[in-house]
């Protein structure tokens, strides 16, 4: 599989704190794709809060940051047979098989063992920086 990123795209290195946008560069809803480590990573914005997982699926090995951000559906108990999205924005879809993880946690309920990276992020004015 090509890296997501291109081979020739610079790297910067793993194990760090970096500096990879402001705040106004990923507004709610959006991600930014960084080129940390072999695949990169993926810092989102749920609502105002700010996540980083990598980008690299464990099912297959499915460009996961390529994938639809969205809430969860679940089954509403006020209607039998029919079904509501809670919490918008905070799971990503593989684009492959649409295995959904919880961006905050990194895990899936497809098969919990098998959950991804989950990398610290945080605020410092206007950046976003992110130990990867
Ligand atoms: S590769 Fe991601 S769900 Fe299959």
């Amino acid at each position: 599989m090509d890296l997501p990123l291109g081979p020739e795209a610079p790297r910067l290195a793993p194990g760090r704190e970096h500096v990879v946008a402001t705040v106004d560069e990923i507004p709610p809803g959006t991600h930014k794709l960084v080129p940390i480590g072999r695949y990169g990573v993926g810092v989102y914005n749920a609502g105002g809060e700010f996540y980083a997982i990598a980008n690299y699926c464990p099912h297959e090995g499915g460009p996961l940051c390529s994938g639809r951000v969205r809430g969860r559906t679940i089954v509403d108990e006020s209607v039998p047979g029919d079904a509501v999205t809670v919490r918008d924005d905070e799971f990503v879809y593989c684009p492959w098989h649409q295995w959904g993880f919880e961006l905050a946690t990194g895990t899936t309920a497809v098969k919990p063992e098998w959950s991804i990276r989950t990398y610290r992020v945080r605020v410092d004015g206007s950046d976003i920086l992110v130990t990867a």
